[in-house]
């Protein structure tokens, strides 16, 4: 059996948060007993901010929706062209994890002059975000529309939060979300908000701890450039 040590530990209104130290020296997070993420397979993290800042001529203003461990973040910060990556973070907990170091390359990321972290649900944030704020939208708040962690998170994937992502994107910038699953649903609702052949559905093969999946990016384009 595989020994873990808890690491951390909050409860909050939306439940449990841990973070335990396997015996593979990875870091894991999970929310209500439920797997969210550890440190050894970030590839679609980074990804999801690769693929979009890749797509875009100038990339200076991000918002991540979810800061998790911090990999989307740190991909971001990697590009110079990132004059300011907001991040939107539900679990305070998280956000004092990283600032303190009990996650260790959490302090030297959030102490990046460009980042501005805000304790606040995504949805709220995107609805009070003046129009064309970012050039790049990033979500990953959950595990997809299909396996919520939370519940609350469903309207997310849904017309009226992607058209408030999309407001406040600028002509020219994206919306991406990232995906444990295969989501036609989402796919179908982001055609509809950013148009039909502004959508790109996007596949990555991961290795879960030896079992094989695949992770999902959704891709919308804010077109008028
Ligand atoms: C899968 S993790 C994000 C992983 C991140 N991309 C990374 O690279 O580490 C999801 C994060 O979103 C946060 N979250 C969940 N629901 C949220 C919401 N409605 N608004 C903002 N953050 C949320 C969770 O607490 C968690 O930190």
């Amino acid at each position: 059996m595989r020994r873990v040590d808890e690491v951390a530990r909050s409860d909050s209104e939306r439940g449990e948060l841990v973070l335990r130290r396997r015996d593979d020296g990875a870091l894991e997070l999970r929310a209500n007993g439920v797997f969210v993420m550890d440190t050894v397979e970030t590839s679609t993290e980074r990804e999801l901010a690769a693929r979009a800042l890749a797509l875009h001529h100038d990339p200076r203003e991000v918002l991540v929706g979810g800061l998790g461990l911090g990999f989307t973040l740190a991909a971001v910060l990697a590009d110079e062209r990132v004059a300011r990556c907001t991040v939107v973070e539900i679990e305070p907990a998280l956000v004092d994890w990283l600032r303190e170091g009990t996650v260790p390359h959490g302090p030297e990321m959030l102490a990046d002059g460009r980042v501005r972290v805000l304790v606040d649900d995504i949805a709220r944030a995107l609805r009070q975000a003046p129009p064309s704020a970012y050039d790049v939208v990033l979500l990953d708040v959950d595990n997809g529309p299909g396996y919520l962690v939370h519940d609350a998170n469903a309207g997310l994937y849904r017309a009226a939060a992607l058209t408030e992502a999309r407001r406040t994107t600028r002509p020219g910038g994206a919306v991406v979300v990232w995906s444990a699953a295969q989501a036609p649903e989402l796919e179908a609702t982001m055609r509809e908000v950013f148009g039909r052949w502004q959508v790109e559905e996007l596949s990555y093969p991961v290795d879960l701890q030896g079992r094989a999946e695949t992770y999902w990016l959704y891709a919308g384009h804010v077109s008028g450039v």
